[in-house]
C-alpha cells in the first residue's frame, strides 16, 4: 500500500526513561525508531552518543534512524554504525566530500540518508540521486521538538520526489512539526516516511496516533 511509514523521534521522551518510550514505540506499530544526535556546534543542543544507540539496539528489533545533526559526521559515522544503526543520515550544510561519506556508510552495509535545513534548496543533493537510501528535509530549522513546521518546506520535498522519478526508489522523510494538522500536506507533497515527536510521545494513545498519521490520505 501507499502509506507512509512512522519513526517516531525519541528527543520529545523522558531520557531518564529511555527503555519505556523504546516500549511505547514498539507498542504503536511504529516502523522505525528516529534518534536525534546533536553536539551543540551545528546545532545549539546537546542529546547523546553512541551508547545510547548501542543500549537502544539492545532492546528493540526495529530499524534504527539516526539523524546525525554534528559537525564532522565523518569523524562520528563508525562509532553510530557499530553501535547497530540501519539508517544513518547527516546534514549536507555538515560536509565537504558527502559523496565519499555515503560510500563508507554504504560500504558498511548501512543505508545512507542526507539530510537538509530549511534554507538549503532541492538542487543541492541532484549530484548524489543514485548513491542515496534516505532524504530527509528538515520542516523545522533542526535543533528541539515541538516546533512548528515551515510550510515552504514542502515545496521542497515535491521537487525532490520529481527529482528521484526514474531513479531507485528512495525514503523521503519530512521532519519537525509533523502532527495532525499537517500530516496531510506533507503526505501529499511527497514525503512517505514522517517523524514524529512530540505529536507522538503527547499522544493518549500511541498506536492511535501512527494509525492517524499512516491514514492522513486515505480517509
Ligand atoms: C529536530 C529533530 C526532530 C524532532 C522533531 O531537530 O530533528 O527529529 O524530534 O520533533 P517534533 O515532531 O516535535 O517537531
Ligand atoms: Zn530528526
Amino acid at each position: 500500500n501507499n502509506q507512509p511509514l512512522v519513526a517516531p523521534s525519541v528527543l520529545s521522551a523522558d531520557f531518564g526513561d529511555i527503555a519505556a518510550a523504546i516500549d511505547r514505540i514498539e507498542a504503536s506499530q511504529a516502523d522505525m525508531v528516529h534518534l536525534d544526535v546533536m553536539d551543540g556546534h551545528f546545532v545549539p543542543n546537546i542529546t547523546f552518543g553512541p551508547k545510547m544507540v548501542a543500549d537502544i539496539r539492545k532492546r528493540t528489533k526495529l530499524p534504527l534512524d539516526v539523524h546525525l545533526m554534528v559537525d564532522n559526521p565523518e569523524s562520528h559515522v563508525d562509532a553510530f554504525i557499530d553501535a547497530g544503526a540501519d539508517y544513518i543520515t547527516f546534514h549536507l550544510e555538515a560536509v565537504t566530500h558527502a559523496h565519499r561519506l555515503i560510500q563508507r556508510i554504504r560500504d558498511a552495509k548501512v543505508k545512507a540518508g542526507i539530510s537538509l535545513v530549511p534554507s538549503t534548496p532541492a538542487s543541492a543533493i541532484s549530484e548524489l540521486l543514485e548513491d542515496l537510501d534516505l532524504v530527509l528535509v528538515m520542516t523545522v530549522n533542526p535543533g528541539f521538538g515541538g516546533q512548528k513546521l515551515i510550510p515552504g518546506c514542502l515545496r521542497k520535498v515535491t521537487q525532490i520526489k520529481t527529482m528521484f522519478e526514474g531513479a531507485s526508489p528512495i525514503l523521503l522523510s519530512v521532519d519537525g512539526g509533523i502532527n495532525r494538522d499537517t500530516v496531510r500536506a506533507a503526505v501529499s507533497a511527497g514525503a512517505n516516511l514522517l517523524v514524529s515527536g512530540s505529536a507522538f510521545f503527547r499522544a493518549e494513545d500511541p498506536a492511535e496516533e501512527v494509525r492517524f498519521l499512516k491514514a492522513a490520505l486515505s480517509s
